[in-house]
């Protein structure tokens, strides 16, 4: 059986997960896959750091990620290095440019060249995958491409940020204070290299941006969305709510109304009662109401190196397989530009 080649771009918490879950997992996956995973090619600055993996001999190095994007021998391109622009667009772009299929955990990326990335990929015939982009562990983006994909979807809401979960969460049960939370929330690896995108809510309103075009069939509209995080919300904001009954959460809304389609991202007083009041700590949770399947809940773990690499394996796996699906789940040409609903006119 022919393997499949992989080159990862970024051996930080997701890459050096990734190559642990490939090694661990191999028999499982070779099975599922129908041919072997093989990493033929890794980029990172570091070559000395520990990261508790073993890499074979037989694995090229870069110390550039946009070098190994332009020579390696492989058929699938993984970046997980992150940001917007820079390194990880290069990566992609010039990836995608060569004829490869490209899996990512770019949400920054996709939010804001989704579509450009996607009209790529498909001219050249090859594979934007991103499931760890939204939710981490959460199969989300093939929920809404394949499980739903015979319904008219009107609402979409979750939980997107497990750094601000794990915050909320950690200062109602422990009375700690932000700043020291936020701390072991670095610590853990869940947060943004630059953290004021999770605790701004930008990085939610990225991966809510991916599910409303997903969700509604329209091109990412970053631009529209509503945003603002939970640097004001006090100890104190936490602890009336607990005594009325309620959960703060920071929560991404998008929905379909009759001004448009509405985006927004803030926190959000849920009632205990709720199934998404009681996800907490790193967990994410997503609910998607369609017209003929209802109201369906998915919860899982929203950050880390297990619950992001598991995503990014789905999507080799998928490629391997031979799943060719769009990446926004129709052709870049079928999606339809809707207007921007405002919070202000409801
Ligand atoms: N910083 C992100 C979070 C990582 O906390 O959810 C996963 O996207």
């Amino acid at each position: 059986m022919k393997p499949l080649k992989i080159a990862l771009a970024g051996l930080g918490t997701v890459g050096a997960g990734l190559v642990k879950l490939l090694t661990d997992n191999a028999g499982i996956i070779t099975a599922r896959a129908g041919r072997p995973l093989q990493v033929v090619a890794v980029s990172a600055r570091d070559r000395n750091r520990d990261r508790g993996i073993v890499l074979g001999a037989e694995v090229a190095w870069y110390d550039d990620a946009v070098k190994m994007a332009e020579q390696a021998e492989c058929d699938v391109i993984v970046e997980v290095i992150g940001g917007s622009e820079g390194i990880a667009r290069h990566v992609v772009e010039t990836a995608l440019g060569r004829g490869l299929h490209v899996v990512t955990a770019n949400k920054a990326l996709l939010a804001h060249h989704g579509v450009a990335l996607a009209a790529t990929a498909e001219d050249k015939g090859v594979v934007l995958g991103f499931e760890a982009a939204v939710a981490g562990g959460i199969p989300i983006i093939k929920a809404l491409k394949e499980g739903l994909a015979g319904n008219a979807i009107s609402r979409v809401t979750g939980i997107l940020n497990g750094t601000c979960n794990y915050i909320l969460t950690t200062m109602r049960e422990t009375g700690r204070d932000f700043a020291d939370v936020l701390a072991e929330a670095q610590a853990l690896g869940y947060a943004e290299a630059d953290p004021s995108f999770d605790i701004d809510g930008v990085d939610a309103a990225h991966k809510l941006a991916i599910l409303t075009s997903l969700a509604f069939a329209t091109p990412v509209d970053f631009q529209s969305m509503h945003v603002e995080g939970i640097r004001h919300v006090s100890a104190v904001d936490i602890d009336f709510a607990d005594k009325l009954g309620y959960r703060i959460k920071l929560l991404g809304i998008a929905q379909a109304t009759d001004h448009g389609i509405e985006q927004r991202v803030h926190a959000c007083m849920v009632p205990v009662a709720a199934p998404i009041a009681t996800v907490d700590g790193v967990f994410n949770a997503v609910v998607a109401e369609g017209d003929f399947v209802g109201r369906s809940i998915y919860e899982g773990r929203g950050a880390g190196a297990g619950p992001t690499a598991s995503a990014v394996a789905a999507d080799i796996i998928d490629i391997a397989r031979g799943n060719r699906s769009p990446a926004f789940g129709v052709p870049v040409a079928a999606l339809v530009a809707r207007p921007a609903a405002s919070m202000e006119r409801r």
